[in-house]
C-alpha cells in the first residue's frame, strides 16, 4: 500500500494493541487514538522500543469534534492513511427491561456512534487517494442476539451493516478502497473492565450496577474464566492483516458460533420463530466442556 499509515482507533488494549503491533512491524506508522491515557503512553512506549514508529492521540470516539481533531491531527502529523481500523468499543448488558439507559447511550455511543463519526471523517480522505482499507470491528454479536447483551447486539449489528452497506456503495463507483468486517468470538482481552472508561455522563449509580447478589458474583467468575481462557488478540490482528491483503470482507475469529448463524438464517427464510439455546456463556461453557470430553 502506498500510504503505509496504519489509523487504530482503541488501540491501547486489547485487539487494537495487537493491530498496532501487526502492523507496526509490517512497516506501517501508527496513530493510535485511545480515551484511556496511561494505556496509550505505555502502547507507544513498548511500540517504539520494537522500533515502530507510533503516535499517540487522546480520542473519544464518541465525540464528534474529537473525531475530527484526531483526524485532522493525523493528517497533519503523519499523513494519508491507509488502513483504517475502527476499533475502540465497550461491553454492558443486562436483561432488556433492566439494562438503565445509560448503558444504551453509552455503549451505543462509543460502539456506533464512534464507527459513524470514524467512517464520516476518514472515508473522504481514502475516497480522495482512491486507496486504503476500512476494517469495521464488529462482532459475533452483530450476527446473533444473545440474550442478556442487547445493547451491544444492536452496536454491533448496525456496525456490521454499515459495513455491508458501505461495500455495496464502494462497488457501485468502482472505488480501489476496500472493506472488511471483523467479526470475533470471544477474544482474551479486556473488554470485561470496559467500564474503566465510561466517560461520567455515562455512569450509573454503583448500587445500581449489580444487583443479581451471589449468583451474579459466580455467573462473573465463569465469564472471566471462559474469556482468559479465549482466543490470543495477537492471533485476531493476524487474521485481519491477512484478510486486509486479500481484500476478504467478513473476518471471523473462530467458527464456533457458525451453527447457530446458520438456524438463524434458515429460520428467517422458512419464516420460523427466532431458536437459541442458552445466551452466550452457556454456549461457550458447553462447547470448552465439549473440548474437555
Ligand atoms: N474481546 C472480545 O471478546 C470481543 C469480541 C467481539 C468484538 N470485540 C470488539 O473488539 C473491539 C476491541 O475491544 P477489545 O476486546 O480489544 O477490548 P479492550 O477493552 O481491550 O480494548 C478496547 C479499547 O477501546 C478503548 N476505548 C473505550 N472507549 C473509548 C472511547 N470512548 N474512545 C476511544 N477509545 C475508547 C479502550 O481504552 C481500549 O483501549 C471492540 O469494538 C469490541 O466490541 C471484542
Amino acid at each position: 500500500m502506498k500510504n503505509n499509515i496504519a489509523v487504530i482507533t482503541g488501540g491501547a488494549s486489547g485487539i487494537g494493541k495487537s493491530l498496532c503491533y501487526r502492523y507496526g512491524r509490517a512497516g506501517y506508522k501508527i496513530c493510535i487514538g485511545d480515551i484511556e491515557e496511561p494505556a496509550l503512553a505505555k502502547t507507544v512506549a513498548e511500540l517504539a522500543k520494537e522500533e515502530i514508529s507510533a503516535y499517540s492521540y487522546t480520542l473519544d470516539v464518541s465525540s464528534s469534534s474529537s473525531m475530527e481533531n484526531f483526524t485532522q491531527s493525523v493528517l497533519e502529523d503523519v499523513g494519508t492513511p491507509g488502513i483504517v481500523c475502527l476499533n475502540a468499543g465497550v461491553g454492558a448488558g443486562g436483561p432488556i427491561d433492566t439494562t438503565e439507559i445509560k448503558d444504551w447511550e453509552w455503549v451505543l455511543a462509543v460502539n456506533l456512534w464512534g464507527v459513524i463519526f470514524g467512517v464520516r471523517n476518514f472515508l473522504p480522505i481514502l475516497k480522495e487517494a482512491n486507496e486504503g482499507h476500512i476494517v469495521f470491528t464488529s462482532s459475533i454479536a452483530g450476527h446473533l442476539s444473545y440474550p442478556g447483551m442487547g445493547p451491544y447486539n444492536a452496536s454491533k449489528h448496525a456496525v456490521l451493516t454499515i459495513a455491508e452497506t458501505l461495500y455495496f456503495e464502494l462497488e457501485q463507483i468502482n472505488s480501489d478502497v476496500g472493506v472488511s468486517a471483523l467479526c470475533p468470538g470471544l477474544v482474551r482481552t479486556g473488554i470485561l473492565e470496559s467500564d474503566r472508561n465510561r466517560q461520567e455522563k455515562y455512569r450509573v449509580p454503583a448500587l445500581q450496577q449489580d444487583e443479581q447478589g451471589e449468583q451474579g458474583e459466580d455467573r462473573k467468575e465463569l465469564i472471566q474464566e471462559i474469556y482468559a481462557n479465549s482466543l490470543s488478540p495477537d492471533v485476531v490482528a493476524d487474521l485481519v492483516f491477512d484478510a486486509v491483503e486479500a481484500k476478504k470482507f467478513y473476518i471471523f475469529t473462530d467458527n464456533a458460533h457458525h451453527d447457530h448463524m446458520r438456524i438463524r438464517h434458515q429460520r428467517i427464510e422458512s419464516g420460523n420463530n427466532p431458536s437459541l439455546d442458552g445466551d452466550l456463556i452457556d454456549h461457550i461453557a458447553a462447547g470448552v466442556n465439549e473440548r474437555e470430553k
